[in-house]
């Protein structure tokens, strides 16, 4: 067996303290269970409130049997969980809460690896901060995305196409009868959202970090096949501890690069910017969100799925999967950049092949030339902010117009669709105290919906900007995560209704038209700012205390970085 093993503290000897860690474990297990063999956690992050992961129990049988029949100790450990359409006032709240627990829970337990079972958005980033944190070797299964749903014989693409017939409605183009028939027909199967939103993206990114053993991701949840991975993942995990392969071990900066080339050629969602400079922070890796800017910029998108375009998860399965789209691009990636299985990314894809030039498109005749996330600065986002220039529109992406500004989300609902409001196709929609600490959690809701009166005249987007994130499901010229946000001082709590601004996607920048002066001499509407989440006492207390800005990923201060995984005091 492996020499060594951390979990020997809790169990090697004789004396009164390894008997007691042995006697409370064993209800079944025979006395070999604790002979050196590696103890294996399954942090299961399945739940019946996130049911985009509650299939994640069966997954981890699989992992379970891998584990066993490696000659490994498999342990289930359920952690905190979140649901991405059922957690108020917004998942990206809990995330840190997730992987702050995690993490402490990894740590505390008597373990030598850990394999992390995730799927809905905040659930992967979560586990990698946890693990990266407590550096013990660790592996991601994602759970995988759900089957695609049809209605009136058209495929229905979660959150994108939700978006897109609550607009008709508004529009007058669609009954709401229809559209809540279309209800039933949304969730397919178990499995994650099957768009190209959070959940679809941080299960690929993460394998392009070399997190997931290579193939496996995107996989559908009802597939027979991610049971097969899964349980060759569990044996990985066992072999993982044998290597000491952690974190801090293979995870660089070429990682990264690779990953960020992965988002931009699916047309991943902007989520991943704060997920992946947060799983950095924790590893010491020195990423910006210029990284994304510079790295992506010459990626071509080679991927035809909703939101950007048109197919779903188990077309761009069917297509030849992840590792198709990846060799399309392999000159662009790190060819130094190591998986979790120690061989580079690269080797990977020799086998790779497009089976349908529709869904997956080859690098010759991409549905893009250039696919990245574009960081802006200037007078009103002096920290950053972003924009995804594939979702959104092109006469947009150079654009002058009056703002027409909501002090909160609420603010916004009440009067969108007042008859009476001063807005027109050429407004620049502003909306603030979105951020991290000004909601607080940066909740999903800059990609505001239009006025009706403007969706009646035929308008579909707008410019909105705004210091709070959107869905990765949605779509429009929406600059997002705009850094500092207005609840910490930015500039955004100055901006006043009729100001002009200046979007200029191409030069980077996002100004605003008012003189330095007048910008100095303007307070902060108390409206905007003392209105804004204070909260007293809690989780919220501690994170609006200490939450990042979006360009530091939104991690808590005190949680940057890792303490390793060494625990040297005895509990009794
Ligand atoms: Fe769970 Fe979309 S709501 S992945
Ligand atoms: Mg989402």
């Amino acid at each position: 067996m492996v020499p060594n093993l951390r979990s020997d503290e809790w169990y090697a000897g004789d004396d009164r303290n390894s008997y007691i860690h042995r006697a409370w474990m064993r209800r079944g297990l025979p006395p070999s269970a604790f002979d050196g063999r590696p103890q294996i956690a399954i942090a299961n992050t399945a739940s019946d409130l996130s049911p985009c992961n509650a299939h994640l129990h069966e997954v981890a049988q699989s992992v379970k049997n891998g584990i066993y029949e490696a000659g490994g100790i498999p342990l289930i450990l359920p952690v905190v969980s979140i649901g991405e359409n059922q957690v108020r006032p917004t998942a990206m709240l809990m995330r840190n809460l997730a992987a702050m627990a995690t993490e402490e829970m990894l740590r505390a337990n008597p373990i030598d690896g850990v394999v992390l079972l995730g799927g809905c958005d905040k659930t992967i980033p979560a586990l990698l901060m946890a693990a990266a944190s407590v550096d013990l070797p660790a592996v991601v299964v994602p759970g995988g995305p759900m089957l695609t749903g049809h209605f009136r014989g058209e495929p229905l693409g979660c959150g994108t196409d939700v978006w897109r017939l609550s607009e008709e409605v508004r529009a007058g183009t669609l009954s709401e009868e229809q559209f809540l028939r279309s209800e039933s027909s949304m969730i397919r199967s178990k499995g994650h959202c099957n768009t190209m939103g959070t959940a679809s993206t941080m299960a690929l990114v993460t394998e392009a970090l070399g997190t997931i053993l290579p193939g496996l991701a995107g996989t559908p949840a009802p597939d027979a096949r991610l049971l097969e991975a899964a349980h060759e993942t569990g044996r990985l995990a066992v072999e993982l501890v044998a290597a000491d392969r952690r974190p801090s071990t293979f995870l660089t900066k070429a990682n990264f690069h690779n990953a960020i080339v992965a988002l931009a050629a699916i047309g991943g969602s902007t989520n991943a910017v704060v997920h992946l400079l947060a799983i950095a922070g924790r590893l010491g890796i020195d990423l910006t969100i210029d990284d994304f800017d510079r790295i992506g910029a010459e990626v071509p998108l080679l991927v035809n799925l909703q939101p950007a375009g048109r197919y779903l998860m188990d077309d761009l399965f069917r297509a030849g999967g992840f590792l198709a789209v990846m060799r399309e691009v392999r000159d662009l990636l790190d060819p130094s950049a190591l998986t979790i299985t120690g061989q580079p990314f690269v080797d990977y894809l020799d086998d790779a092949q497009i089976w349908d030039a529709d869904v997956i498109t080859p690098r010759a005749d991409p549905l893009l030339p250039a696919a990245g996330i574009t960081v802006l600065r200037g007078s009103l986002a002096p920290g950053g902010a972003i924009i995804k220039p594939a979702a959104a529109s092109a006469h947009l992406l150079k654009h002058r117009g009056r703002a027409v500004v909501f002090d909160s989300i609420e603010d916004f609902h009440a009067r969108i669709d007042d008859p009476d409001l001063d807005i027109d196709a050429d407004s620049v929609m502003v909306l603030r105290g979105c951020g991290p600490k000004g909601y607080p959690g940066m909740p999903e809701v800059s990609n505001m919906p239009l006025p009706q009166k403007l969706l009646a005249q035929g308008v579909r987007d707008m410019v909105r900007i705004c210091d709070g994130r959107m869905s990765g499901t949605a779509y429009g010229t929406v600059v997002l995560h705009v850094t500092p946000e207005s609840a910490a001082g930015g500039p955004l709590a100055i901006v006043q209704t009729g100001d002009w601004i200046s979007l200029d996607v191409r030069a980077g920048r996002l100004d605003l038209d008012v003189a330095a002066d007048e910008i100095a001499a303007r307070t902060p509407n108390s409206a905007t700012v003392d209105a804004y989440a204070a909260p007293r006492r809690g989780w919220e207390r501690l994170y609006v205390d200490h939450v990042l800005q979006a360009d530091r990923g939104a991690d808590l201060d005190f949680l940057v970085g890792s303490s390793g995984s060494t625990v040297t005091r005895e509990s009794h």
